[in-house]
């Protein structure tokens, strides 16, 4: 390969670092540090992999509760201990790590993890993240990262293709919440400012409403605290009995607020609830915020996804009507932590609302007009988060992340088909992504007041954490507590859906037993 730049000669290492263990750890220009370095990066690795396939295969979550975990972690005292005065050996950190960190994982990658949208991690991902995390470039100004700028671009790129948006502009973020904030910004600031024809600040924000259904994610309504709206300026409208917000109903309440002297902005649907996974009137709603001429956020930040997949784009229509649209790689791209994106229609409308000119971030060649991303979001020094959805992307293609949504869906319809069809469980409602709530009726429920369902649902799902085949979560449903199975782990099969369901009702009878006792 033809190097760019004539090499340089290596500058000679110091002698004057502090005395600290593995010195050749702290400086790559010492005698013998490459080889300290490869040892020190294997030793990681088999940390990884030995945690990957021993512990992380066994069960999907350690089976202590929070209790007994805080005293396991910091020891008897409960709590932390002061940071050290003197380091350890790279060896000796290893060590405290498989101690104290290995054994008390979460294990995404456990093939019964049906958790909230917390998926195994792509092995390229995790080489992504590694790589990025080496190469630290800062996503922020162009100089401090100039190739993470670049591989920012094309893999925003790539989100605003898949939503539909491609002469938009999208921007990473930390997640769906970060996005959610961003959006709602944008909209404060390019939508309502121009409807109040001031600034959208202070008490011009009375009376400004945005439209959500019950189900909406609760990042906007902290948001819209976040940014200064007075309490009740998120208009929480009920979602129909399949949990999606539906267009009439948006457009009763715009009616009704407008008649009360409210000035209505902004309508934020959910493409994939985090509850059940249910997918808002999209293509409705777009239509109405165009009529009402207010802002259209769409969170898909979980169903987004689905649009990789051609046969089940249809689930998650109309991103491409939406003004912002928030997408969270971190979920069901399955990426590492952590990878979010807002993709907006206009990219001015991003830059307008974030950009600043700090002295330090000037240019000395401002002709080139360099792309600087923090121009484009609240957050500044980023990290080099699109290297792993970059790498990953290319790996499988999009056909091949499709593929994995298509066999998550499929395994959701599974479930749900099981529950649906036995006498001792009730499914809340169809699954329209991956996400199936359901309940376990034990022997002899009928009639139970709600309260003591609830009750047994909870401990049923202890009881299942405890045993370790598989690990779903628990949410309310309307009052009603459900167990929540987010099948966004491509890892899992059919057997450990049966497994699932097996667990359930072998653990019910010792449920029972406890809770009459208590
Ligand atoms: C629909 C939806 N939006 C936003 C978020 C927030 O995403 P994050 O926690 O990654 O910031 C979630 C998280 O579960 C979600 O389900």
């Amino acid at each position: 390969m033809v190097p760019l730049v004539a090499s340089r000669a290596v500058p000679m290492s110091r002698d004057d670092l502090p005395g600290v263990p593995d010195p050749e750890l702290l400086d790559p220009r010492r005698p013998g540090a490459r080889g300290a370095y490869e040892r020190f990066a294997d030793s990681i690795d088999r940390e990884a992999l030995d945690w990957l396939f021993d512990r992380a295969m066994q069960r999907p979550i350690q089976p202590e509760g929070y209790v007994e975990s805080r005293t396991r972690f910091f020891g008897p005292s409960g709590a932390p201990s002061p940071a050290p005065h003197r380091g350890a050996s790279a060896a000796e950190v290893l060590r405290i790590f498989r101690e104290r960190v290995a054994p008390m994982t979460f294990n995404a990658q456990h093939p019964g993890a049906f958790s909230y949208f917390t998926p195994p991690p792509l092995a390229m991902s995790v080489g992504g993240e590694v790589l990025a995390q080496w190469l630290q470039q800062g996503v922020d100004v162009w100089h401090a990262g100039p190739v993470g700028a670049f591989v920012e671009e094309e893999v925003t790129r790539w989100l605003r293709d898949l939503v539909g948006l491609p002469d938009g502009w999208a921007v990473l973020t930390s997640g769906g919440v970060m996005a959610n904030l961003m959006a709602l910004t944008v909209a404060r600031e390019r939508h309502l400012g121009a409807l109040l024809d001031r600034p959208p600040r202070g008490a011009a924000l009375d009376g400004a409403r945005v439209y959500a259904s019950d189900q909406t994610h609760f990042s906007v309504a902290r948001g819209l605290d976040v940014l200064g709206f007075p309490e009740g300026s998120l208009h929480v409208v009920p979602s129909d009995d399949r949990y999606r917000l539906q267009t009439e109903a948006v457009a009763d309440a715009i009616a009704a607020d407008r008649a009360a002297g409210l000035m209505p902005f902004a309508i934020s649907a959910v493409a994939g609830s985090t509850n059940t996974g249910s997918v808002d009137d999209v293509v409705g709603l777009a239509a109405l915020a165009r009529r009402e001429q207010v802002w259209m956020h769409v969170d898909a930040a979980y169903g987004g996804a689905a649009r990789l997949s051609a046969r089940d784009a249809a689930r998650v229509p109309g991103l491409d009507l939406a003004d912002s649209v928030t997408i969270d790689p971190h979920k069901w791209f399955f990426q590492a932590y952590d990878i979010g994106a807002l993709v907006v229609r206009r990219r001015e409308d991003l830059h307008t609302t974030f950009h600043r000119s700090p002295e330090y971030y000037a240019s000395s060649t401002p002709e080139d007009a360099p792309l600087n991303w923090y121009e484009y979001s609240i957050e500044g020094t980023r990290r080099f988060r699109a290297l792993k959805l970059w790498m990953s992307w290319q790996h499988l293609g999009t056909e091949g992340l499709g593929g994995l949504i298509e066999h998550n869906v499929d395994l959701a319809a599974y479930l749900a088909s099981v529950v649906d069809a036995a006498d001792d469980f009730d499914l809340a409602c169809a699954p329209e992504l991956s996400v199936v709530c359901f309940r376990h009726l034990p022997i002899r429920s009928d009639g139970w007041p709600v309260d003591r369902l609830n009750v047994y649902e909870n401990a049923l799902q202890r009881a299942l954490e405890v045993d370790g085949t598989a690990w779903v979560s628990v949410t309310t449903l309307r009052g009603n507590t459900y167990l929540r199975a987010g099948i966004v782990n491509y890892l899992a099969t059919r057997s450990e859906v049966d497994a699932l369901v097996s667990a359930l009702r072998r653990l019910s009878e010792g449920v029972l037993e406890d809770l009459y006792r208590g």
